[in-house]
């Protein structure tokens, strides 16, 4: 009895701390541990920039700048997902990953040459990419 209450509570508590880090994060205070965490604290965030600037493109160098270090932790994300302790099988998994970092060096790239005309494709192009990987392996997407 004692003892199931003890779990529940660890659990509620552990809900809690990782509501309120993925809230917080941008840069993980640890690197994470599951593909998920990946996702929540690394791919997301660093998309979610990207995206924005596919349909609004950066104005001065600061944000050129901000849009180039979302390109570095996207690829960082990707390099991540590729280690054994997060890649779900061999092939198709390795393929979506390096995909994705070549995508986000092609981004990094394009930040660098401040090309916004190239954006909108990139954008379009790493869209893409999460698509296909989470029909595979994302059960709530097939
Ligand atoms: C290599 C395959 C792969 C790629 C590429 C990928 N994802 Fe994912 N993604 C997953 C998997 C697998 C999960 C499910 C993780 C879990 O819940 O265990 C997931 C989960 C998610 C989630 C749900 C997280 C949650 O709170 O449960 C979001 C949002 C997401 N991905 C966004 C993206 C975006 C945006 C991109 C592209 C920039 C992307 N993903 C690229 C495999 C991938």
């Amino acid at each position: 009895m004692h003892q199931s209450c003890a779990i529940v509570g660890t659990a509620a508590a552990a809900v809690l701390a990782w509501t309120m880090a993925s809230a917080a994060a941008q840069e993980p205070a640890q690197p994470p541990r599951t593909v998920k965490e990946v996702m929540t604290t690394m791919t997301v965030p660093a998309s979610e920039a990207i995206f924005r600037a596919a349909s609004e493109s950066p104005r001065n160098d600061e944000q050129w700048a901000a849009l180039g270090k979302a390109a570095e932790t996207l690829a960082a994300s990707g390099r991540l997902l590729m280690t054994p302790a997060l890649a779900r099988d061999t092939a198709a998994w390795t393929a979506f990953s390096r995909t994705l970092v070549a995508q986000a060096t092609a981004l990094s790239k394009i930040t660098e040459a401040k090309r916004g005309d190239a954006l909108e494709q990139a954008g379009n192009d790493l869209y893409e990419t999460c698509e296909t990987c989470h029909m595979r392996y994302l059960e709530d997407a097939k």
